[in-house]
This record gives C-alpha cells, structure tokens and sequence, in this order.
C-alpha cells in the first residue's frame, strides 16, 4: 500500500501528528468534495430545492444496497440511520420488554450504548447486568454462560471497545446467543472499517454504527442492520406510509442525504487502497509494531490485549506514576500529538489509534514522546 500517496489526498493529515482515528477519521478529499458539491448545489440556488431533495432521495435509496455489499448483508436489512445511539434506540425502543427482563452488556461499553441500556432499565424495568471482558475469548464465553439467565433477552456489545481496544468473539458469542434464544445488539463503530466485518457470517440481529471513524466518513451518517428474521420481532418507532417490508421501515426520519455522499466515496476511497482486509493487514502491522516498541520502554505497560485474536488498531497504555490526561495533555502540548486518554478503565492511560494511513515518522515522533515521558518521571 502506498501509504504517501494515500496521505497526500487527506487534509487532516497534513499538520501535526494523528492517533485518534478512533475519535474521528481522517477522511480524503474525495469525501469531502462529495459533501461540499452537493450541499452547493443547493445553497448556491443553482437547482431547484425540488429537484435537489429528489435526486439526493435517489442517491440515498440507493446507499442500502450499497452498504450491504460492503458487510454482507442484504439490502432489505439495513436502515441508515445518523449514529450508533440512534441505531441503539430504534432497537431497544422496538423491541417489546417486560419488566424483569435481562439485557447484558459488558464493562467497556462507551457511554452512548451504557446510557441508552440504562434508559431502557428506566423505561421498562429491564435489568442491565454488567459481564467484565477479558483478553481472553474462551474467559470472556464462560463468563457471559455464567451470566445467562431464563430472563436474559438481549446482549448488547461493542465490536470493539472504545478505550482498550479489545475485538470480542463476535461470531462465538452470537452462536451462544442463537442456542439460548437471546438476541444480539452490537455497536460496531470502533470495529468497520478496521477490518472486514461480514455481517451474515457473524450471524447477529442487529447492527447500529456510526461511518465517522475508520470508515472515514462524515459524522451524521451511519446504518442500523437489521437481520431479515429479526424483522419480525423489531417494530418500527412510527407507522410507515408505506410499509415497504424492509429496514427503512425503521429509519426515523429524512436521513441526511448530503452526507450519504460522503458515505459512498469513503466507500470508494477504501475500495480504492486495497479494501478493507488489505487495510486491515497494513494497520494491523503497525499496530503490532508499536506494541513491542511500547514494550521496550521502562515504565511503559500496553493496557491493550497481548492475545491475537482480540487485538485491533486501538493501543492503549499507561505510563507509571502519570495520570492518563497528563499523558495526553503532554503528548498534545509538546508533540502536537492527537490522541486521546483512556476513561472508562483503570489505570487510566492513553489510547492511540493506528490506523493504515499512520506513517512511519508518526509512529517513530510517537515512541520518543513516550521515551521522554516515562524517562522524566522514572
Ligand atoms: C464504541 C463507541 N460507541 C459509540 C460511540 C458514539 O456513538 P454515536 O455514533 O452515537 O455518536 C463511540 C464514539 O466514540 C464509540 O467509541
């Protein structure tokens, strides 16, 4: 992969040093210039607001079909949607509940998915049981069978966790689910786009994520999959006009067509490079790399997975003696490193997100930051 040529085309790349492609991608000007046409369009009066709104209609009808064929769904089954947290709540507002009625979720969930959980337990009187993840995926099974009851309804993870970065069994943990009877929600946000994720093959219920960060694409854009048998137990938040017998049924109101624009050329932009299993490989590498260079440093610990296959591009760490945000602020102030501290587990740390597009000097800037750092306060 040619990643030089790959940073030339991304604007966001051309100043200071950036590890927070999980906070936000960096989207080429491809992307960009597919918003920024159509929005033009409209504003500079040059079309008629008619004939804008329904060729952008056209456009965004189409993105479905073209969305399916980047996971492995089928066109019926995916609603677009704004954000993940939207995603969460045509689910969990669809679904019908008792009160009693269990919902599982893990210790790492980032807040949008945690507060929407917790706003069905206020709802509903659902119960939401916390099950701790672990590096291990045989741990991480015997830990959720443990958790299951005959009340348990739904589990609702994270692909791949925001702070630590950890990718769950997906597809183990949705068999365990199907043989229960349990429905499976997942936040996919920190998972596209960092690897193929092939949606029939992990065999979920529903799908919610946003495209803003490794698929680089705008923020405002995003899709809920919706498994075709699922569809019988999901109800839709509002009557349809006309019920067209798919996941659009769900979508909660004019999707922000401009955007999906920006959607389709990421998706062409990534096409483009490889593909995702072609991305996966280059950031993959890196990312390995970084974790043995961090293992190097004394005081340095990797707070991320050690074990392959719960990896991803997310690293996180911790620097002995420093609170993450002084890390992050240091890293910041004195490098004109983009990254972010890590919240949601201790120690607190720092995460950095490798992604294909990180290049060798980033990486090299990066680990003498740290090799100060953790010099300074030994
Ligand atoms: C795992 C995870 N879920 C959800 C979100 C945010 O969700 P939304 O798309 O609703 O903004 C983030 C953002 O950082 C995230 O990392």
């Amino acid at each position: 992969m040619d990643v030089a040529r790959i940073r030339d085309q991304i604007p966001g790349l051309q100043h200071g040093v950036y590890f927070n492609t999980g906070g936000f991608g960096q989207p080429p000007v491809s992307v960009n210039g597919a918003i920024a046409d159509s929005y033009q369009q409209l504003l500079s009066g040059s079309v008629s607001t008619f004939d804008w709104y329904t060729e952008m209609e056209r456009a965004a009808s189409e993105m479905p079909a073209t969305i399916a064929g980047f996971f492995g769904a089928e066109t019926e089954e995916i609603a677009l949607s704004m954000s993940t947290g939207e995603g969460y709540g045509m689910v969990l507002g669809g679904l019908r509940w008792q009160p009693g009625d269990e919902v599982i979720i893990t210790n790492e969930e980032h807040p949008v998915p945690l507060q929407a959980a917790e706003g069905l337990a206020d709802r509903e009187g659902a119960v939401i049981k916390v099950v701790d993840i672990d590096q291990d995926t045989d741990l991480i099974l015997d830990r959720l069978e443990q958790a299951i009851t005959p009340r348990t309804r739904l589990f609702c993870f994270s692909h791949v966790t925001t702070d630590t970065g950890t990718r769950l069994p997906a597809r183990e943990i949705c068999a365990l689910a199907r043989e229960r009877g349990i429905l499976t929600l997942w936040d996919g946000c920190q998972a596209i786009g960092q690897f193929p994720v092939d949606l029939h093959d992990m065999g979920c219920d529903f799908y919610a994520t946003n495209c803003y960060k490794w698929m680089l694409s705008p923020m405002g854009t995003g899709f809920l999959f919706v498994r075709k048998g699922a569809q019988q137990v999901l109800k839709p938040l509002r009557r349809p006009h006309e019920p067209d017998g798919t996941a659009r049924q769900y979508e909660t109101g004019t999707p922000a067509c401009m955007l999906y624009q920006g959607l389709a050329a990421s998706l062409d932009f990534m096409t483009g490079i490889g593909g995702p299993e072609a991305i996966a490989a280059e950031a993959g590498r890196k990312a390995e790399s970084l974790r043995s260079r961090f293992d190097a440093i004394p005081g340095v610990r990797v707070t991320s997975s050690r074990h392959a296959e719960t990896q991803s591009g997310i690293v996180a760490f911790a620097i002995e003696g420093m609170e993450g945000n002084e890390v992050s602020e240091a890293l910041r102030n004195r490098w004109q490193i983009t990254q972010r501290a890590t919240h949601i587990n201790k120690p607190t740390g720092v995460r950095i997100s490798v992604a294909f597009y990180t290049s060798d000097s980033e990486l090299n800037t990066l680990v003498e930051a740290i090799t100060t750092l953790a010099g300074e306060t030994a």
